[in-house]
């Protein structure tokens, strides 16, 4: 008897809730996956110069793009947890498998680095455009004219698709990396060159590429969205790890992943080995910033 009453009041509304709940993520997240968000992007004045060319491999190594869409912008698989999904980060070039020739001008480069929409306005997934929306005009213009200039790469890459925790974590608001045009803000200014110095300013700027891991107030935490084997992100301010180093320790974790304390951090969590392309005054200017916190 106990066992019926048990089913009937328990089992059976706890499982029509799960459905629902299941539903409803995939209705909204399918909604959204598929549809098509038309906005207003400035067009931008790329130059193919030598300098542009080099400043955009900087910025393509030093912002993590590598990380997903490999070195050669073929791209690759970075997450592969059928739980949370598949996300790859796209082939950019021209050749097979690649999506260049469907960027007509470098406005549409543009809207998806910045906005996180393709050209025809898809949102992308787990492509940190918001972290990406303060870059300047000069440095934006640069990553394109890199972009446009990669060499074809013939990879046909699995397209990104999330997995059902992914979209029940969405739905209640905790998976901010499934769709991040919705997290771009559109109403900040861009600016068009935050001059590269050693000070608070240029590292505030160099640091909105930490922010996706290392949270909005670089206090640091479980890190949302990555699969849970991952360590928490460090405390980065001065009241946290970054009271510890000195600017020659800082230097040294920048290019080598080695920390004050001697150990050595993965770059599979810690993305160093694109990093360690910052220039001595840019690591210099982030430290400036990050011991201002
Ligand atoms: C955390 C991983 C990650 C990083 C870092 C990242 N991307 Fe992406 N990017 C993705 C994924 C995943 C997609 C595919 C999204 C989709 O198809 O929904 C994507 C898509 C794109 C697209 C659109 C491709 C298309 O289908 O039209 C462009 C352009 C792009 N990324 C450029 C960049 C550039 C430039 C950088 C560095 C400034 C960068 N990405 C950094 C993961 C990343
Ligand atoms: C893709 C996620 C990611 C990004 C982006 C990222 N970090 Fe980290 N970072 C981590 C994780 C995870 C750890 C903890 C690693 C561990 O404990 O093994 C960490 C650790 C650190 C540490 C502590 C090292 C120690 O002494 O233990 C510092 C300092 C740091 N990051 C600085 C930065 C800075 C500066 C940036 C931006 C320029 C940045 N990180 C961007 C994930 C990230």
């Amino acid at each position: 008897m106990f066992i019926k009453k048990l089913i009937v009041k328990v089992v059976i509304p706890v499982s029509f809730l799960i459905v629902a709940v299941v539903g409803l993520a995939y209705l909204m997240t399918e909604s959204t996956r598929t549809k098509r968000v038309e906005i207003n992007v400035q067009e931008i004045n790329v130059d193919m110069g030598a300098a542009a060319l080099a400043r955009g491999e900087d910025v393509y190594l030093t912002r993590g793009c590598a990380d997903c869409h490999d070195l050669d912008a073929g791209g690759k698989t970075f997450i592969n947890e059928p739980p949370i999904g598949h996300y790859a980060g796209t082939n950019l070039t021209t050749g097979s498998g690649g999506v260049a020739t469907k960027y007509k001008t470098a406005k549409d480069w543009n809207q998806a680095i910045r906005y996180g929409l393709d050209p025809s306005g898809r949102p992308l997934m787990f492509m940190p455009s918001h972290e990406f929306h303060p870059l300047s005009v000069k440095d934006t213009a640069a990553l394109i004219a890199y972009l446009m200039s990669r060499p074809a790469v013939n990879r046909t890459n699995p397209a990104s698709m999330p997995g059902p925790m992914a979209r029940v974590l969405y739905l209640f608001g905790q998976f901010p990396m499934l769709f991040p045009y919705q997290h771009v803000d559109a109403t900040q200014a861009q600016a068009e060159d935050v001059p590269m110095a050693a000070t608070v300013e240029y590292g505030q700027y160099l640091a909105t590429g930490c922010v996706g891991c290392h949270g909005q107030n670089y206090t640091g935490g479980r890190i949302p969205g990555v699969p849970p084997d991952w360590p928490p992100a460090a405390d980065i301010t001065s009241k946290g790890v970054m009271g510890q180093y000195g600017l020659a320790d800082f230097k040294l974790l920048m290019r080598t992943g080695k920390t004050f304390s001697g150990k050595t951090v993965d770059p599979k969590y810690m993305p160093w080995t694109g990093m360690s392309r910052l220039k001595d005054v840019e690591i210099e200017a982030l430290f400036n910033f990050l011991r201002s916190r």
